[in-house]
């Protein structure tokens, strides 16, 4: 028998919200099993969900009234009562019109007017058919709601509900509700450690208007930045040109150029207990920019002079004290046997290995593969997930490292 202290849920009172999806039938058996699991659940439906699912099974179920209608929830504040009170709000499944709002911030329903009252953890879990989900908008939409901390679960791929296939099913039951757990529980597990983190591009000077740079976005150092800020850690993030929004907590140092990059790093490196390097930084630079715009007239063709920008991360290497330090390999093969020679001649502890050629792998994209190789002979592989659970992954195997502080190992690493 299961006794109440079993209960995952106990005591928490979660949002489930439903918007228009064919998958809206999904939605009724998550919330047996949160409720199951001991949540208080309020369901909050789209007009739309309301034409797939009939509001009186989500009643039944969760015991409680379902509200969908903005002006009729006004009379008792309900966008603003059930949001405060809520430990989490889970949107399952979420459509494209959804995360349109939640990116933009539009509030013409119960759901979104609560998106906006909620200060509690958000899950979104999309779902849509036709392709929409690789559209360039929804995928903006879902990077700008990712970088202000919710969790958006990837759909997967399989049959769609139009007979195509392609990526849109709402992911498994499982990963919610691991996705609730972990955002109700979540770790604090790197309390006391101080992180700097790297991440963008650099910019190298040609002349006053044109650089040499990079494809990099930021998205993974930025990604590594917050999951170490929300399990805990201190974290200075010292960041390329991006367009990607501060991460909640963290002190961001923007820099240019490879040389600004360096300087910014070495100056903080003893301050801090483990650095991560996801910035591209540039590996050579003009060895003279010119202090005017280089005229059209003046060339009938152009050699640029470069020399190579110093390797920072060699430098916190062999600066460092007892700092635990983290690289990154960019490769366009198979990274491992690139990421087991950095990782030795550069001397440092663990190196990520990325194939950025690879289907929404490396530069630009939210998700990213990697294969890590560190200093105690582990080769770990990675398969493709969002860069943010990425980001965790690489903590987890940084605490696994023997020159990990003892004191801050995980007591239950799973
Ligand atoms: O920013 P995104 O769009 O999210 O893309 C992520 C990413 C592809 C940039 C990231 O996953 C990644 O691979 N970062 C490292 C890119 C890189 O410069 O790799 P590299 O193999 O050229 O360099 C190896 C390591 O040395 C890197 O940790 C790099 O930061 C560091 N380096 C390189 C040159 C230099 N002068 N100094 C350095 O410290």
């Amino acid at each position: 028998m299961t006794s109440s202290s079993d209960l995952k849920f106990l005591g928490k009172q979660i949002i489930l919200g439903v918007s228009g999806s064919i998958a809206a039938y999904k939605a009724v058996e998550l919330l047996r099993v949160l409720v199951r699991e001991g949540a208080a659940v309020s369901v909050v439906m789209t007009e739309a969900a309301t034409r797939f699912v009939n509001p009186l099974t989500f009643e039944v179920l969760s015991r409680q009234p379902v509200t969908s209608n903005l002006f009729a929830a006004h009379q008792e504040l309900l966008h603003l009562t059930l949001a405060e009170r809520a430990d989490l709000l889970v949107i399952a499944p979420a459509t494209a019109n959804v995360l349109a709002k939640c990116a933009l911030g539009l509030a013409d329903d119960l759901l979104s007017t609560m998106m906006l009252t909620t200060r509690c953890p958000v899950i979104i879990a999309p779902a849509m058919d036709g392709g929409m989900w690789d559209h360039p908008t929804v995928q903006l939409h879902t990077a700008v709601i990712r970088q202000r901390g919710v969790t958006v679960l990837e759909p997967e791929e399989g049959l769609l509900a139009s007979g195509k296939v392609g990526r849109g099913r709402l992911t498994d039951q499982e990963a919610i509700l691991s996705a609730i757990e972990a955002r109700l529980s979540p770790r604090r597990d790197w309390v006391g450690q101080r992180v700097l983190v790297s991440a963008g591009p650099t910019q190298e000077a040609i002349d006053p208007v044109r650089f040499i740079g990079n494809r990099s976005s930021g998205k993974m150092g930025y990604a590594i930045a917050q999951a170490a800020r929300e399990r805990g850690a201190e974290v200075i993030l010292v960041t390329g040109p991006t367009a990607l929004e501060r991460p909640h907590g963290v002190e961001v140092v923007p820099v240019l150029t490879a040389e600004d990059m360096g300087k910014a790093l070495i100056t903080r490196l003893a301050w801090s207990t483990v650095v991560l390097m996801a910035a591209a930084v540039a590996d050579f630079r003009p060895r003279r920019s010119s202090q005017q715009k280089i005229k059209k007239e003046a060339r009938t063709g152009m050699t640029l002079e470069l020399e190579p920008t110093p390797d920072i991360l060699e430098t916190l290497a062999k600066q460092r004290s007892s700092q635990v330090i983290v690289g990154f390999a960019a490769e366009t093969e198979p990274p491992l046997r690139h990421a087991e020679q950095k990782l030795k001649r550069k001397g440092i502890d663990l190196v990520v290995g990325n194939d950025v050629t690879a289907d929404q792998c490396g530069f630009g994209s939210d998700s990213n593969a990697a294969v890590l190789v560190d200093r105690d002979g582990r080769v770990v592989e990675l398969e493709l997930m969002p860069k943010r659970e990425l980001a965790d992954r690489i903590l987890d195997a940084i605490q696994t490292l023997s020159v990990f502080p003892a004191q801050h190992r995980p007591r239950n690493h799973e």
